[in-house]
C-alpha cells in the first residue's frame, strides 16, 4: 500500500502511536499545548535545521513525523511515557544521543535535519492520509 488512512480521534492529548507506513515507522503525537507553545516559542532560536513549527504540522495538534532518526536510521525514543524525550520534550535517539524537540527539529546531537515530516492530507476531520 502506498498510502493509509488513520483515525488519530483516539489518541488522546499526551499520547502518541507509531504507524507503519511504507516499512517505517510514522509517529503521530497528538501534542498538548504547551507542547505546541514551547515548539512556537523555540521557532526563533538558532537550530541545524531551521524551520518553523506552523510548517511541520497540517493541525498544530497532530505532528505526523517519519520516525527515523535523520543521523544513521535508528527510531528515536519518546513516542510511551516510559521513554526518554530528551531534554526538548520531544524524542531522543538511543544510538548516539541525538534530541529532536517537540515539532521533531533536530536540537542536539549528530542528526544533521529534522525528523522528515511525510506527505500527508485530512481525509476526514481526525482521519490522517499518509502518503
Ligand atoms: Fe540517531 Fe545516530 S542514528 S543519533
Amino acid at each position: 500500500l502506498s498510502s493509509i488512512e488513520v483515525d488519530v480521534g483516539q489518541v488522546a492529548e499526551g499520547q502518541a502511536i507509531t504507524v507503519k507506513w511504507r516499512g517505517k515507522p510514522v509517529f503521530i503525537r497528538h501534542r498538548t499545548a504547551a507542547e505546541i507553545e514551547q515548539a512556537k516559542k523555540d521557532d526563533s532560536v538558532e537550530m541545524k535545521d531551521p524551520q518553523p513549527d506552523e510548517k511541520r504540522a497540517i493541525k498544530p495538534e497532530y505532528l505526523v513525523l517519519v520516525g527515523v532518526c535523520t543521523h544513521l536510521g535508528c527510531v528515536p525514543l519518546g513516542q510511551k511515557d516510559s521513554e526518554p524525550k530528551g531534554e526538548f520534550g520531544g524524542w531522543y535517539c538511543p544510538c548516539h544521543g541525538s534530541q529532536y524537540d517537540t515539532s521533531g527539529r533536530i536540537r542536539k546531537g549528530p542528526a544533521p535535519l529534522n525528523l522528515e515530516v511525510p506527505t500527508y492530507q485530512y481525509a476526514g476531520d481526525t482521519v490522517v492520509k499518509i502518503g
